[in-house]
């Protein structure tokens, strides 16, 4: 697909990955609906990629919600006619306590961002290039979503069921002429490893291990750069592509 000219919808995009795709994807020539659950986050990334001559509107909206997934269709659709491109890439850790002392709650809403968010994403999108002739949706899983991950054993399934998730909706392309792929970063410099922790600082059990990756701990940039190659190239479809250090 040639993104100059299209429309995409970029979910988590007020920080980070989400960030930086919108970024590139605007740079490329694509209008971009910047969705989060954070507005003010959402409003800077509009500034920064509107300073930069590029064009995006913000959208306030959780994923985990019917509500916040039909806010943000009906969000784009307003805005830009309709969406070409769907990035479903909001995501959180589980935080302290740790397993198995994580409260109900934040197990429900790790799976209902993390894994729920995205199939309703991608059926939200589905429904949405049908009537433009198909489109291409990117979901991010993780490296933690193929090996065990002790102590967030509910990110590790979350991510790992984004996989095959992903691999199962192959058939898309034969009956709406809709790629779905899958994008697997390993330890990026984002702001989601707080989310680790208490919300300020990652987790004990995670220091150890980002502080070992130093110097190779990835910039948000180059998950970014796979998100657009995998949307660009049409022979793509179902592709999990682990972007790692
Ligand atoms: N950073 C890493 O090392 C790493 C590695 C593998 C996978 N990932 C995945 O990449 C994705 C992006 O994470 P990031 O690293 O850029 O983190 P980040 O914390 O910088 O960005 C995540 C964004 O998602 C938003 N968000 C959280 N809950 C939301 C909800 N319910 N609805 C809408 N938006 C919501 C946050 O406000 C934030 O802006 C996540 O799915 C994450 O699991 C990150």
């Amino acid at each position: 697909m040639d993104i100059a000219g299209k429309v995409a919808l970029v979910t988590g995009a007020g920080s980070g990955i989400g960030r930086a795709t919108a970024q590139a994807l605007a740079a490329a020539g694509a209008s971009v609906l910047v969705a989060d659950i954070d507005a003010g986050r959402a409003d800077e990334t509009v500034t920064l990629i509107t300073r930069s001559g590029g064009k995006a509107t913000a959208c306030q909206a959780d994923v985990s919600a019917v509500a916040g997934v039909e806010a943000m269709f009906a969000a784009v659709e307003r805005a830009y006619g309709g969406v070409d491109i769907v990035f479903n890439n909001a995501g959180i850790m589980s935080g302290e306590p740790t397993w198995p002392e994580t409260p109900l709650a934040r197990i429900q809403q790790v799976i209902g961002i993390n894994t729920t968010g995205v199939i309703m994403g991608t059926q939200a999108a589905v429904h949405a290039m049908r009537g433009r002739g198909g489109g291409v949706v990117v979901n991010t899983a993780s490296m933690g979503g193929l090996a065990p991950l002790p102590y967030d054993p509910m990110y590790a399934a979350s991510k790992a069921a984004v996989i095959m998730f992903t691999q199962s909706c192959v058939m898309l392309k034969d009956t709406d002429n809709v790629r779905v792929n899958a994008v697997l970063p390993g330890m990026t410099d984002t702001a989601i490893q707080a989310t680790s922790g208490d919300g300020t600082r990652a987790a004990a059990w995670l220091q150890p291990t980002i502080d070992e990756f130093g110097d190779r701990i990835l910039p948000p940039e180059a998950i970014a750069a796979a998100v657009l190659d995998q949307i660009r190239d049409d022979s793509l479809n179902g592709e999990c592509r682990v972007v790692g250090n």
